[in-house]
This record gives C-alpha cells, structure tokens and sequence, in this order.
C-alpha cells in the first residue's frame, strides 16, 4: 500500500479517533489557547487515540512550539504533558504551496497508518482570512481532505475574522463552499463557547421573568465591554491589517449583541439559535462610532510606521425592529487599556420618584460579566441600613466559578469537542458573518478621524464627547 492509502478501505474506528492538522502551529492562538486546549482535553481523557499534527511556514521545532505552550497550562500534569509530547508532530508547510501539501498529506498518512488511525480528520485553519481558500484548495486537490462524509469524516475550522470586509468574506465562502459540503465547515468565534456567553439564550429564554422585560418598555440602553489590557504584543503583523473593528466589533461583539437582541427561538438549539442571531444581525444600523490608537502602537514589532489601524473603537448602533425601537446599542472596545473587562451591561429605565428625600440614583442594570469573574448579576436599590429613609444600590449575584467550582471548560476545549463531535452549535452561520461585515464596512465607509490614547488608560479623551452627544456614561 502506498503511503496515500485509499482511506474509505479502512475500517471505521471511534469518533474519537481523530488526526488534528493545525496549520499555523506557530502563531499566537496555537501558543496561548489551541494546544492548552487539547492538553486540557487529553487530561480530561476526551481524547484518547489521537494525533496532532502542527504545520507552519518556520524552519522550527516542535519542542520549541510546545516550551511557548507551557507557560499557559497550569498546572502541568508531566504524565499528560508527555503524553501530549508524543502525539504530536511537527511539519514545514508554505500553506499556498500545492506541492508541501502533497508532503503534508504523505506526512499525514504514514504516521497514521503507523499509529493504526482510522483517519479521521480535523484541519484548523490558524491563519489570516486570506489563506483560508488556498487551504482548502490544497487540501482538497491533495486529497488531505475529502469532500462529503462516508464512514470517515473530514472537517475544517475557520478561525475569525472571516475575510476583511463584506467582498473578501463571500470570495473565501464560496471558494470553501464549492470545495466542502456544507456540515465540514465551522466558521468559528471563541466567545460563542465561553461558560457564561453560552448561556446567555438558556437564561433568557428559561427564565419567564426576563422576557415581560426584554424591550424598549424597560430597558433604555445596552452596553457591550471588551477592555484589554493586553497590548498588541507580538501580533503585530496579523492585527496591523485588522484592528479593533475587523478583529473584535466584526464578530465577538456583534455575537453579543445578537444573542441579547434576538428573539425567542422555536426551540434552544443551535440552528435555531443561530437563525434568529442572523435575524437580528440583519436588523442592525451604525448611529456613530470612533476610533483611536493606543501611543506607542506605530512602534511595536511588525506594525508599520504611520499605520492608521485603530486599536480602540466605540460604536452607537441600533436594532430597526418593534422590539428595540429607541433602544441604543454602545460598543466599546480597546487594547492597551487599563484593565481586562468583558461585559454586557442591560439598563432598564429609571423609576418615578416616590421617595419623599433622595431619589434613586442608579437604574436596574442587569450585567452580564465574561471576565473577570463569570457572573450574572442585577443591582438593585435597597434601603440604607439606620434610620434613614434612603435607598443604594447592591447587587444580587450569579458567580459561575463559585457554584460550579467543576467542570468549567475554556471556549477552545469547547471547540474540539464540539467540531470532533460533529456539532455545529460552535459555528457561525455565513449570513451571520455577512450581516456582520455590512454593519463594520458601513463604519470604515464613514472615514472617521483617528484619535491618540494613552497606554493603561481609559481610552481617547474624545470618548467624552461621544458620552456627551449620546447622553450616556460607559460602565467600565
Ligand atoms: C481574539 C482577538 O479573537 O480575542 C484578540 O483576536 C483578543 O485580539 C482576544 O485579544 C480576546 O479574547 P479573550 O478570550 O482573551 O477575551
């Protein structure tokens, strides 16, 4: 048998068996969160008979991909560690180039036919937007993966941002499509998987205290934070020809906005869920938005001089439907900034006076916190302790990490389950993607000046006047 074994011959073994392909091993994503992932999953003993199989473009070593790993993993069980050291291999691959794909498929089928895989397989595309289609081309015309599924299945993850703009997004989609069906590709968004953000549509729509609320008849306003206090680092390269629009407002924010925004869908699954995320996203139109860039970014590795990427944006959006008629959306989101902050801030209209003294001064809010700290909570007013006949504000709380002190798993361990599984609940619908673009190319269209912040700060002083001309304040 040649070493491109006709792979439908062989017989079918556990789902579990699964070749993992990462290209671009050596990036950010795989360092920080894919490969901890999958030691996560291997502890976990959710992996049992696997192969990983690393390529990138560097002249490197696996060793020295997995010593960047390990300072993320904590702590490391040295028996698992060396159980994931084993499995895992790494190969030379110019991801454009037809002919390392052909070594990449060989490479591929001798370690699996020597470890007795079935050869399933997942390959994950941790790569900019504009390798995806070369990928998949290669991959495919090598046979490294095949179109359909038979007894073996074949499936590519596609990490976000999904093209750069509305026109790139719809060359890659159908440049996948034509070579994939439709169940092996997951265009995926790591906040759809986080604990707390998975759960937003269960508690929404299991709960018959949130929908009487859920409108434009108590809730004045939304807020949805992602303050990073991470700068660029050594990203520099791939987020210079993104920023803050394309890398977080694109997708992980407007992911948010979706799932508090959408409607009630027929049942909690994930293709309905889904429908009514698109829906939504469809609905939505840019009020006004700013953008601002951290002093010093021009100066980090691989970023180019002058470069008018924004690494901060805010944006004023609203959604044209009955149900949020007068309700405006802000978005707020930076790197560099003071502290790391993730969250949904719902506010619901103030009370009239009946108090004879002080009035409340605080509205309900209800806050959904993603990080620090995975929580649900509502402020409430209540009466001061003593005498007086005055109310303050407090907050009644959901701590996920203090109840489920177990079995709380990251959004990349989700990820792999989830895709080895089969399931799509992690993907994102194209029309999602494609409303999604409409809305950032309508804010790149608007030409907005660049504004300067300081590092570890709260953003640019001009964000004042957006608080100003919109009557609001940011919660954080
Ligand atoms: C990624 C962005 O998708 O999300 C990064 O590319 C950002 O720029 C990261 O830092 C934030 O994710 P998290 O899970 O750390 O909040």
């Amino acid at each position: 048998m040649g070493l491109i074994e006709d792979r439908s011959q062989r017989k079918f073994k556990k789902m579990n068996d699964c070749t993992i392909i990462i290209i671009g091993i050596t990036g950010d994503l795989a360092r920080r969160k894919l490969i901890p992932a999958l030691y996560k999953l291997i502890a976990l003993g959710k992996l049992d008979k696997f192969l990983i199989i690393g390529a990138a473009k560097e002249d490197t070593r696996i060793d020295q991909i997995l010593d960047g790993a390990k300072h993320f993993i904590h702590p490391v069980d040295e028996a698992v560690w060396n159980l994931l050291r084993s499995s895992i291999h790494y190969i030379r691959v110019d991801a454009v180039q037809e002919h390392d794909f052909f070594a990449l498929h060989e490479f591929v089928s001798r370690l699996e036919h020597s470890c007795n895989m079935a050869g399933n397989r997942l390959l994950y595309c941790s790569t900019a937007a504009d390798l995806f289609c070369p990928i998949t081309e290669n991959a495919v015309k090598t046979g490294l993966i095949k179109r359909g599924s038979g007894q073996l299945w074949n499936r590519v993850v596609y990490e976000k941002p999904f093209g750069y703009d509305l026109r790139s997004a719809h060359a890659i989609n159908s440049c996948i499509c034509r070579l994939l069906e439709d169940e092996q590709i997951y265009r995926i968004d790591h906040y759809l998987t986080e604990q707390i953000v998975s759960s937003i549509a269960l508690v929404r729509f299991t709960n018959s205290v949130f929908e009487p609320l859920w409108n434009n008849r108590y809730i004045s306003q939304v807020q949805i934070i992602l303050n990073e206090k991470l700068c660029v680092g050594n990203r520099g390269g791939y987020y210079d020809k993104y920023g803050a629009l394309k890398d977080m407002l694109q997708n992980h924010m407007l992911e948010l906005l979706a799932l508090i925004g959408m409607e009630a869908p027929k049942e909690l699954t994930g293709e309905q869920i889904r429908a009514e995320r698109s829906k939504v996203l469809k609905q939505v139109h840019v009020v006004d938005a700013l953008i601002a860039q951290y002093n010093g970014y021009q100066q980090e590795p691989y970023v180019r001089p002058n470069s008018p990427t924004e690494t901060f944006a805010a944006a004023h959006l609203m959604i044209d439907n009955p149900r949020w008629a007068g309700v405006p959306f802000f978005l707020k989101t930076g790197k560099c900034l003071d502290k790391k902050d993730t969250a949904i801030h719902i506010q619901f209209k103030h009370v009239d006076c009946l108090l004879t003294q002080k009035c409340p001064s605080e509205p309900n809010y209800l806050t959904i916190q993603v990080t620090p700290n995975p929580s649900f909570f509502l402020t409430l007013n209540v009466k001061k302790p003593g005498f007086v006949q005055e109310v303050m504000p407090v907050r009644m709380e959901f701590c996920h990490n203090c109840i489920f002190k177990e079995g709380t798993v990251e959004s990349y361990e989700v990820i792999f389950d989830e895709v080895i599984r089969g399931e799509h609940s992690v993907s994102v619908r194209f029309d999602e993607i494609e409303h999604a673009w409409k809305i950032i190319d309508t804010i790149n269209d608007m030409k907005l000046p660049l504004y300067y912040y300081e590092r570890a700060s709260h953003g640019p002083n001009e964000m004042e006047q957006f608080e100003f001309k919109h009557g609001m304040r940011w919660r954080a």
